[in-house]
């Protein structure tokens, strides 16, 4: 019993938290202290109020059923669509009838969850598994593995591929795609895990988005955290830069809320990395026109 629950606690803890940190902390890359961003974004208010249709895939995950909830919160701006692998994840998120079910790997079992929407918030992710066997009580770190046909090529190139396609062939005038820091360096450590090269299909899965032709934000946050949203400084980057600072994590609810001011904004042709200041330092993010105006990068 013991051995269990100590198995459960550290994979929880090496998702949620060593995952990320793993994440961010052993890059090398160039960072110039110097950097000027210029403030020319095409960040511009909210032209037309008519609830839009918006679509969140992965909305069964940790970070998608926040922003599939954030949405239903706000009905008057947004009509909310999901998109689950499972009927169990439809369960998990409330059952509604707005909440498809397809595979992201299977471009026709996607297709009537994108009739008629108007933004897409790409938020699924292949999803490394502990292999049995770690005993956490020997130290050392425990080794990953990713599902046969679930690897990142298939589940964050093929599938993140197929919702573009989608995107465009049902007219969708925004979408936001999730992505991940440390993309800039090929040879980053998360790239070993489980033989996945998952920040390289994310990174390859960013451009074929920014080459479509379609409105685009390409957000990518620093480490997840599982903690309060809404009473941290905001900071965005570009480039992995700020994997060099002390500020390269982020709450998923704060990455929630800026996925959907990212549409309120429209921001568009817009990539950044993002990250928070810890509790308690700086001023809570209020302002996001003012947070997007930071934004300098295309790609
Ligand atoms: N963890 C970090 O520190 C970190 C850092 C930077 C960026 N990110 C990125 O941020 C995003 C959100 O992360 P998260 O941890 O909140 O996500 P998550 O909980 O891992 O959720 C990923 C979702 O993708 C869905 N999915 C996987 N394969 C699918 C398929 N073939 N068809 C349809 N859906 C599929 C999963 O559905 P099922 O539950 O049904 O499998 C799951 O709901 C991800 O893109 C992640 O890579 C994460």
């Amino acid at each position: 019993m013991y051995i269990v629950f100590l198995f459960l606690l550290v994979k929880t803890l090496f998702l949620n938290i060593y995952f990320p940190s793993f994440y961010i902390s052993l890059l090398s890359l160039p960072f110039s202290t110097h950097s000027q961003y210029q403030l020319h974004s095409t960040v511009t208010s909210m032209a037309d109020l008519s609830p839009r249709t918006v679509l969140v895939t992965g909305s069964g995950g940790r970070t998608g059923q926040i922003v599939y909830k954030k949405l239903k919160e706000r009905p008057n701006l947004y009509v909310t669509r999901g998109l689950v692998r499972t009927e169990e994840s439809k369960q998990k998120i409330g059952g509604a009838n707005d909440v498809f079910v397809g595979d992201i790997r299977d471009a026709e079992s996607i297709t009537p969850a994108f009739q008629g929407i108007d933004a897409l918030i790409i938020l699924t992710s292949a999803v490394p598994q502990m292999k049995p066997g770690f005993d956490p009580t020997k130290g050392g770190r425990p080794e990953f593995y990713f599902d046969d046909g679930a690897y990142p090529e298939q589940v964050d190139w093929i599938g993140q591929k197929n919702q573009i396609e989608a995107a465009k062939a049902a007219g969708v005038k925004h979408v936001v795609l999730i992505g991940s820091m440390g993309g800039t360096n090929t040879n980053h450590p998360l790239n070993s895990l489980g033989n996945g090269n998952i920040l390289i299909w994310k990174r390859k899965a960013e451009q074929y988005l920014a080459d479509s032709g379609l409105t685009y934000t390409i957000i990518r946050p620093g480490g997840l955290l599982d903690k309060e949203g809404g009473i941290r400084e905001l900071i965005v980057g570009k480039d992995d830069e700020l994997l060099q600072t002390e500020t390269k994590t982020i709450p998923r609810a704060d990455v929630a809320e800026v996925c959907i001011q990212a549409l309120n904004f429209e921001v568009k042709f817009k990539a950044f990395d993002l990250a928070s200041k810890p509790e308690g330092v700086g001023t809570p993010t209020k302002d996001f026109k003012a947070l997007f105006s930071n934004i300098t990068a295309r790609f």
